[in-house]
Protein backbone atom coordinates (compact mmCIF):
# COMPACT_ATOMS: atom_id res chain seq x y z
CA UNK A 1 0.00 0.00 0.00
CA UNK A 2 2.49 2.68 0.88
CA UNK A 3 4.97 1.81 -1.80
CA UNK A 4 1.65 1.76 -4.32
CA UNK A 5 0.91 5.33 -2.91
CA UNK A 6 4.10 6.71 -3.25
CA UNK A 7 4.21 6.19 -7.07
CA UNK A 8 5.77 2.33 -6.58
CA UNK A 9 4.51 -0.72 -9.20
CA UNK A 10 3.54 -3.13 -6.71
CA UNK A 11 2.88 -6.43 -7.56
CA UNK A 12 1.00 -8.17 -4.25
CA UNK A 13 1.33 -12.05 -4.07
CA UNK A 14 -0.40 -14.24 -2.04
CA UNK A 15 -1.14 -17.83 -1.67
CA UNK A 16 -4.73 -17.42 -2.99
CA UNK A 17 -7.25 -15.35 -4.81
CA UNK A 18 -9.34 -15.23 -1.51
CA UNK A 19 -6.62 -13.67 0.48
CA UNK A 20 -5.54 -11.61 -2.46
CA UNK A 21 -9.43 -10.32 -2.41
CA UNK A 22 -9.02 -9.57 1.20
CA UNK A 23 -5.99 -7.73 1.14
CA UNK A 24 -7.02 -5.42 -1.67
CA UNK A 25 -10.27 -4.62 0.15
CA UNK A 26 -8.33 -4.10 3.31
CA UNK A 27 -5.91 -1.56 1.35
CA UNK A 28 -8.99 0.03 0.33
CA UNK A 29 -10.30 0.80 3.28
CA UNK A 30 -6.48 1.75 4.74
CA UNK A 31 -6.71 4.44 1.84
CA UNK A 32 -9.69 5.68 2.51
CA UNK A 33 -8.97 7.11 5.99
CA UNK A 34 -5.72 7.70 4.72
CA UNK A 35 -7.60 10.24 2.21
CA UNK A 36 -9.80 11.58 4.61
CA UNK A 37 -7.09 13.15 6.84
CA UNK A 38 -4.80 13.70 3.91
CA UNK A 39 -6.98 15.53 1.71
CA UNK A 40 -9.42 16.68 3.84
CA UNK A 41 -10.93 19.58 1.86
CA UNK A 42 -10.24 18.20 -1.49
CA UNK A 43 -12.52 14.69 -2.11
CA UNK A 44 -11.33 15.04 -5.54
CA UNK A 45 -7.63 15.07 -5.23
CA UNK A 46 -8.30 12.04 -2.87
CA UNK A 47 -10.17 10.24 -5.26
CA UNK A 48 -7.62 10.34 -7.55
CA UNK A 49 -4.86 9.56 -5.01
CA UNK A 50 -6.96 6.72 -4.32
CA UNK A 51 -7.26 5.43 -8.36
CA UNK A 52 -3.91 6.16 -9.12
CA UNK A 53 -2.44 4.18 -6.07
CA UNK A 54 -4.89 1.18 -6.54
CA UNK A 55 -3.56 1.50 -10.41
CA UNK A 56 -0.01 0.93 -9.30
CA UNK A 57 -0.74 -2.48 -7.35
CA UNK A 58 -1.76 -5.90 -9.54
CA UNK A 59 -2.08 -9.47 -7.38
CA UNK A 60 -0.80 -12.69 -8.54
CA UNK A 61 -0.10 -15.90 -6.99
CA UNK A 62 2.77 -16.76 -8.91
CA UNK A 63 5.17 -15.45 -7.32
CA UNK A 64 8.34 -17.19 -9.86
CA UNK A 65 6.14 -15.33 -12.74
CA UNK A 66 6.46 -11.92 -11.72
CA UNK A 67 9.84 -11.66 -9.79
CA UNK A 68 11.60 -11.71 -12.97
CA UNK A 69 10.09 -7.71 -13.24
CA UNK A 70 11.01 -6.33 -10.11
CA UNK A 71 13.87 -4.03 -8.82
CA UNK A 72 13.16 -5.14 -5.06
CA UNK A 73 11.40 -8.43 -3.28
CA UNK A 74 9.95 -7.31 -0.02
CA UNK A 75 8.95 -11.15 1.47
CA UNK A 76 6.39 -10.82 4.96
CA UNK A 77 5.45 -14.05 4.82
CA UNK A 78 4.85 -16.99 7.82
CA UNK A 79 7.76 -16.41 10.33
CA UNK A 80 9.12 -19.44 9.92
CA UNK A 81 12.96 -20.09 8.65
CA UNK A 82 12.14 -23.04 6.65
CA UNK A 83 9.50 -21.85 4.43
CA UNK A 84 11.13 -18.51 3.79
CA UNK A 85 14.19 -20.28 2.66
CA UNK A 86 12.36 -22.52 0.18
CA UNK A 87 10.68 -18.70 -0.89
CA UNK A 88 13.96 -17.36 -1.40
CA UNK A 89 15.77 -20.09 -2.84
CA UNK A 90 12.77 -20.55 -5.59
CA UNK A 91 12.99 -16.83 -6.79
CA UNK A 92 16.52 -16.49 -6.15
CA UNK A 93 16.66 -18.58 -9.75
CA UNK A 94 14.03 -16.23 -11.60
CA UNK A 95 14.80 -12.87 -10.50
CA UNK A 96 16.95 -10.80 -12.36
CA UNK A 97 20.75 -10.08 -11.61
CA UNK A 98 19.98 -7.20 -9.98
CA UNK A 99 17.38 -7.56 -7.91
CA UNK A 100 17.47 -6.90 -4.08
CA UNK A 101 15.62 -9.13 -1.85
CA UNK A 102 14.78 -7.84 1.50
CA UNK A 103 12.94 -9.68 3.93
CA UNK A 104 10.04 -8.45 6.85
CA UNK A 105 10.72 -10.76 9.42
CA UNK A 106 10.03 -9.90 13.02
CA UNK A 107 12.85 -11.99 14.59
CA UNK A 108 14.69 -14.52 12.20
CA UNK A 109 17.99 -13.70 11.33
CA UNK A 110 18.55 -12.08 7.93
CA UNK A 111 22.21 -13.69 7.67
CA UNK A 112 20.15 -16.92 7.67
CA UNK A 113 17.88 -16.09 5.14
CA UNK A 114 20.41 -14.51 2.63
CA UNK A 115 22.46 -17.87 2.86
CA UNK A 116 19.49 -19.43 0.85
CA UNK A 117 20.21 -17.23 -1.86
CA UNK A 118 23.44 -16.83 -4.47
CA UNK A 119 22.90 -12.92 -3.91
CA UNK A 120 23.89 -12.46 -0.13
CA UNK A 121 25.41 -9.30 -1.33
CA UNK A 122 21.85 -7.83 -2.34
CA UNK A 123 19.94 -9.00 0.70
CA UNK A 124 18.98 -7.02 3.80
CA UNK A 125 15.87 -6.38 6.39
CA UNK A 126 13.45 -4.27 5.89
CA UNK A 127 11.25 -4.14 8.95
CA UNK A 128 8.23 -2.32 8.89
CA UNK A 129 5.70 -1.63 11.66
CA UNK A 130 1.98 -1.94 12.07
CA UNK A 131 -0.17 -0.19 11.14
CA UNK A 132 2.57 0.65 8.37
CA UNK A 133 0.80 3.17 6.80
CA UNK A 134 0.64 4.97 10.03
CA UNK A 135 3.84 4.34 11.49
CA UNK A 136 7.06 5.72 10.40
CA UNK A 137 9.74 4.01 11.15
CA UNK A 138 11.16 1.15 9.04
CA UNK A 139 13.78 -0.88 10.14
CA UNK A 140 16.90 -1.05 7.67
CA UNK A 141 18.95 -4.40 8.41
CA UNK A 142 22.39 -4.93 7.00
CA UNK A 143 24.26 -8.02 7.16
CA UNK A 144 27.78 -8.69 7.25
CA UNK A 145 27.52 -9.50 3.32
CA UNK A 146 24.98 -6.99 2.36
CA UNK A 147 26.81 -4.70 0.48
CA UNK A 148 27.03 -0.78 1.02
CA UNK A 149 25.16 -0.05 -1.91
CA UNK A 150 22.43 -2.25 -1.36
CA UNK A 151 22.01 -0.90 1.96
CA UNK A 152 21.88 2.65 0.70
CA UNK A 153 19.35 1.50 -1.70
CA UNK A 154 16.92 0.14 1.17
CA UNK A 155 17.70 3.45 2.90
CA UNK A 156 17.00 5.19 0.05
CA UNK A 157 13.47 3.03 -0.81
CA UNK A 158 12.40 3.83 2.93
CA UNK A 159 12.85 7.33 2.38
CA UNK A 160 11.18 6.98 -0.83
CA UNK A 161 7.62 5.67 0.44
CA UNK A 162 7.97 8.20 3.18
CA UNK A 163 9.07 6.07 5.79
CA UNK A 164 11.97 7.44 8.32
CA UNK A 165 14.50 4.68 8.24
CA UNK A 166 17.24 3.26 11.17
CA UNK A 167 19.85 1.28 10.61
CA UNK A 168 20.56 -1.68 13.06
CA UNK A 169 22.83 -5.18 12.77
CA UNK A 170 21.19 -8.64 12.32
CA UNK A 171 20.59 -9.18 16.01
CA UNK A 172 17.28 -10.92 17.21
CA UNK A 173 14.84 -8.70 17.64
CA UNK A 174 16.57 -5.81 16.17
CA UNK A 175 15.59 -2.78 17.84
CA UNK A 176 11.87 -2.51 18.61
CA UNK A 177 11.15 -5.50 18.84
CA UNK A 178 14.06 -6.47 21.20
CA UNK A 179 12.42 -3.91 23.69
CA UNK A 180 8.98 -4.29 22.60
CA UNK A 181 8.62 -8.18 22.71
CA UNK A 182 10.07 -8.84 26.48
CA UNK A 183 8.03 -6.09 27.80
CA UNK A 184 4.68 -7.57 26.35
CA UNK A 185 5.62 -10.27 27.50
CA UNK A 186 6.57 -9.18 31.31
CA UNK A 187 2.79 -7.78 31.20
CA UNK A 188 1.67 -11.24 30.21
CA UNK A 189 3.24 -12.78 33.30
CA UNK A 190 2.44 -9.61 35.50
CA UNK A 191 -0.93 -10.91 34.56
CA UNK A 192 -0.48 -14.31 34.68
CA UNK A 193 1.01 -14.26 38.52
CA UNK A 194 -2.31 -12.56 39.35
CA UNK A 195 -0.40 -9.38 40.54
CA UNK A 196 -2.59 -6.97 38.12
CA UNK A 197 -5.83 -7.59 35.44
CA UNK A 198 -5.03 -6.95 31.98
CA UNK A 199 -7.29 -4.08 31.79
CA UNK A 200 -5.37 -2.27 34.37
CA UNK A 201 -1.89 -3.02 32.85
CA UNK A 202 -3.31 -1.64 29.46
CA UNK A 203 -4.58 1.48 31.45
CA UNK A 204 -1.60 1.60 33.36
CA UNK A 205 0.73 1.85 30.20
CA UNK A 206 -1.55 4.15 28.23
CA UNK A 207 -1.95 6.72 31.44
CA UNK A 208 1.20 6.20 33.31
CA UNK A 209 4.06 6.16 30.63
CA UNK A 210 2.04 7.35 27.32
CA UNK A 211 1.62 4.60 25.20
CA UNK A 212 -0.94 4.64 22.61
CA UNK A 213 -1.99 1.52 23.16
CA UNK A 214 -1.29 -1.15 26.32
CA UNK A 215 0.55 -4.67 26.29
CA UNK A 216 -2.54 -6.72 25.32
CA UNK A 217 -4.18 -4.80 23.24
CA UNK A 218 -1.09 -4.25 21.31
CA UNK A 219 -0.48 -8.36 21.74
CA UNK A 220 -3.77 -8.54 19.86
CA UNK A 221 -3.09 -6.31 17.59
CA UNK A 222 -0.47 -7.63 16.56
CA UNK A 223 -1.41 -11.16 16.44
CA UNK A 224 -0.71 -13.66 19.34
CA UNK A 225 0.58 -16.74 16.77
CA UNK A 226 3.11 -13.73 15.57
CA UNK A 227 4.31 -13.42 19.07
CA UNK A 228 4.20 -16.99 20.02
CA UNK A 229 6.85 -17.53 16.92
CA UNK A 230 8.83 -14.23 18.05
CA UNK A 231 9.51 -15.97 21.63
CA UNK A 232 9.71 -19.42 20.86
CA UNK A 233 12.79 -18.84 18.22
CA UNK A 234 14.45 -16.32 20.76
CA UNK A 235 13.66 -18.96 23.41
CA UNK A 236 15.24 -21.31 21.83
CA UNK A 237 18.61 -19.46 20.64
CA UNK A 238 19.08 -18.73 24.55
CA UNK A 239 17.35 -21.10 26.50
CA UNK A 240 18.30 -19.62 29.36
CA UNK A 241 17.38 -15.74 28.99
CA UNK A 242 14.46 -15.33 31.36
CA UNK A 243 13.19 -12.31 29.00
CA UNK A 244 13.12 -14.65 26.53
CA UNK A 245 10.75 -17.65 28.02
CA UNK A 246 7.54 -19.21 26.92
CA UNK A 247 3.87 -17.66 28.79
CA UNK A 248 2.26 -21.03 29.14
CA UNK A 249 -1.32 -18.04 28.75
CA UNK A 250 0.12 -16.72 25.35
CA UNK A 251 0.32 -20.71 24.37
CA UNK A 252 -3.10 -21.77 25.45
CA UNK A 253 -4.43 -18.86 23.41
CA UNK A 254 -2.61 -19.79 20.32
CA UNK A 255 -3.20 -23.46 20.39
CA UNK A 256 -7.36 -21.96 20.75
CA UNK A 257 -6.49 -19.89 17.73
CA UNK A 258 -7.37 -16.85 19.73
CA UNK A 259 -5.03 -15.02 17.96
CA UNK A 260 -5.90 -11.60 18.73
CA UNK A 261 -8.22 -9.00 16.83
CA UNK A 262 -7.37 -10.84 13.02
CA UNK A 263 -9.31 -14.03 14.32
CA UNK A 264 -12.39 -11.46 16.60
CA UNK A 265 -10.41 -12.63 19.95
CA UNK A 266 -7.44 -12.91 21.78
CA UNK A 267 -6.43 -11.81 25.01
CA UNK A 268 -9.69 -9.30 24.66
CA UNK A 269 -13.33 -10.07 22.41
CA UNK A 270 -13.41 -8.28 19.04
CA UNK A 271 -17.42 -8.54 18.25
N1 LIG B 1 -4.62 2.61 7.77
C1 LIG B 1 -4.80 3.93 7.65
N2 LIG B 1 -5.02 4.75 8.70
C2 LIG B 1 -5.07 4.19 9.92
C3 LIG B 1 -4.89 2.80 10.11
C4 LIG B 1 -4.65 1.99 8.98
N3 LIG B 1 -4.47 0.67 9.05
N4 LIG B 1 -4.98 2.55 11.45
C5 LIG B 1 -5.23 3.73 12.05
N5 LIG B 1 -5.28 4.71 11.14
C6 LIG B 1 -5.50 6.14 11.38
C7 LIG B 1 -6.95 6.41 11.64
O1 LIG B 1 -7.67 6.61 10.47
C8 LIG B 1 -6.89 7.68 12.50
O2 LIG B 1 -6.85 8.83 11.69
P1 LIG B 1 -7.55 10.18 12.19
O3 LIG B 1 -6.69 10.67 13.31
O4 LIG B 1 -7.55 11.04 11.01
O5 LIG B 1 -8.92 9.78 12.65
C9 LIG B 1 -5.54 7.57 13.21
O6 LIG B 1 -4.81 6.51 12.57
C10 LIG B 1 -5.75 7.25 14.63
O7 LIG B 1 -6.48 6.03 14.73
P2 LIG B 1 -7.57 5.71 15.84
O8 LIG B 1 -8.27 6.98 16.24
O9 LIG B 1 -8.40 4.57 15.35
O10 LIG B 1 -6.78 5.13 17.07
P3 LIG B 1 -5.42 5.60 17.73
O11 LIG B 1 -5.37 7.05 17.93
O12 LIG B 1 -5.21 4.69 18.90
O13 LIG B 1 -4.28 5.24 16.67
C11 LIG B 1 -2.69 3.59 16.17
C12 LIG B 1 -4.16 3.96 16.16
C13 LIG B 1 -1.92 4.45 15.18
C14 LIG B 1 -2.65 2.14 15.73
C15 LIG B 1 -2.13 3.79 17.62
O14 LIG B 1 -2.96 3.16 18.55
C16 LIG B 1 -0.72 3.26 17.79
O15 LIG B 1 0.25 3.89 17.42
N6 LIG B 1 -0.61 2.05 18.40
C17 LIG B 1 0.67 1.40 18.64
C18 LIG B 1 1.07 0.65 17.42
C19 LIG B 1 2.40 -0.04 17.61
O16 LIG B 1 3.02 -0.05 18.66
N7 LIG B 1 2.84 -0.68 16.52
C20 LIG B 1 4.05 -1.47 16.53
C21 LIG B 1 3.70 -2.90 16.71
S1 LIG B 1 5.12 -3.93 16.70
C22 LIG B 1 5.31 -4.36 15.10
O17 LIG B 1 4.54 -4.04 14.24
C23 LIG B 1 6.52 -5.16 14.78
C24 LIG B 1 6.19 -6.56 14.37
O18 LIG B 1 7.39 -7.15 13.94
C25 LIG B 1 5.60 -7.42 15.47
Amino acid sequence: QVAAASGHTVVLVDQSEEILKKSTKGIEESLKRVTKKKFADKPEAGADFIEKTLKNLTTSTDAVSVVHSTDLVIEAIVENQEIKNELFKRLDKFAPEHTIFASNTSSLQITQLANSTTRQDRFGGLHFFNPVPMMKLVEVIKTPMTSQRTFESLVDFSKAVGKSPVSCKDTPGFIVNRLLVPYMMEAVRLFERGDASKEDIDVAMKLGAGYPMGPFELLDYVGLDTSKYIIDGWHSLEPNNPLFAPSPLLNKLVEEKKLGKKTGEGFYKYK
